[in-house]
């Protein structure tokens, strides 16, 4: 028989859990699943879009867009020790309080990727900026930099990458530290590559055209010795098919090599568009691709889709599975 007491006390332990935090939306996750609400460890959902993250010394550290519903609100940071329980540490990168600034309010700040210089000791982001009340027209590269990896950053500048536009864009940094800004140029229908200077902080007059395919969300990564990039199509906010490029050099050629996905929706990239490919450490050739499930109505509540690499003859693709783990 269900007393007056137990009642009370089942509403104190529910009233306990949540305020604790031990409720579902921050149980411990042991699992990835792709599309699905992401919480972080304050059980809100997280925040962190058209993201990379950057492995250092032994945390991972999640970059990404914060959204209002439509407002571009700086870059979030994330860390994890087991990429599927993230604890939100706030803004790596705030926009500036000063109206003059180049990153105040009404601008855009997409796709930051953020890498660490050995030889400077700096933390150094890249994201794709856009000047406030201009739309996406300014197109441009802007640089920040940190002592601390979790921010909060400094804002440096912006530009135009050997005087081309810069919009959706990822870093790469190689093997003999070497780093590389690969951007969607001339309107999105040029993709290129440029290198950086050793300190990470400019591009360098190395400067190549890769393709003219009318490409953006550039996710590299690299295997055996051969780079591999998954792009999308260029429709806004929407789903369109993805296309895996293979080369020898980041330089180039860059030889087209079909759509990676696979599974039901895999012809609009699972209704996602790429962002970043994040390398597992100490799991030798395990690599996550990322992608951002957009909601233009409201892209804060856009979601996470992360999947799992797989490879046949050398040749990676992308399979839908509902839920997965590492
Ligand atoms: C597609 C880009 O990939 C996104 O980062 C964003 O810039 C949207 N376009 C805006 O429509």
């Amino acid at each position: 028989m269900i007393t007056h007491f137990k009642i009370y006390a089942l509403l104190l332990l529910c009233g306990l859990f949540s305020i604790t935090g031990v409720n579902a939306q921050n149980a411990r996750l042991a699992n990835f699943k792709p599309g699905q609400l992401w919480y972080d460890d304050k059980g809100e959902l997280i925040n962190a879009h058209g993201g990379g993250i950057l492995y250092d010394k032994g945390t991972y550290y999640w970059f990404g867009e914060k959204r209002g519903q439509h407002a571009s609100q700086g870059v979030t940071v994330y860390t994890s020790k087991d990429l599927y329980n993230w604890t939100n540490k706030g803004l790596a990168l705030a926009k500036s309080s000063d109206p003059e600034s180049e990153i105040a309010a009404g601008g855009i700040m997409e796709r930051p990727k953020v890498i660490y210089n050995a030889k400077t000791k700096k933390y150094v982001m890249w994201f794709h900026l856009e000047l406030p009340g201009k739309g996406y027209s300014a197109a441009r590269a802007g640089v920040a930099i940190s002592d601390k990896v979790t921010g909060p950053y400094k804002y440096l500048k912006s530009f135009r990458p050997n005087g081309h536009m810069s919009r959706d864009m990822t870093l790469f940094v190689d093997e003999d530290g070497s780093a590389y800004h690969i951007y969607s140029a001339r309107e999105n229908y040029d993709l290129r590559i440029t290198k950086l200077k050793d300190d990470y902080l400019s591009a360098t007059t190395a400067d190549t055209l890769l393709f003219s395919n009318h490409r953006e969300a550039p996710a590299v990564f690299k295997k055996d010795g051969k780079y591999f990039m998954i792009t999308s199509g260029c429709t806004g906010w929407d789903p369109n098919a993805a296309t895996l490029h293979v080369a020898e050099s980041l330089f180039g050629p860059w030889k087209p090599s079909g759509d990676p996905l696979r599974g039901p929706l895999a012809e609009k990239t699972f209704g996602g568009q790429s962002t970043y490919i994040q390398p597992v450490q100490g799991k030798k050739d395990t690599f996550i691709f990322m992608a951002d499930k957009w909601n233009p109505k409201d892209l804060m509540d856009s979601r996470y889709i992360w999947l799992p690499i797989s490879f046949e003859n050398g040749k990676p693709f992308v399979e839908w599975t509902d839920e997965w783990k590492l």
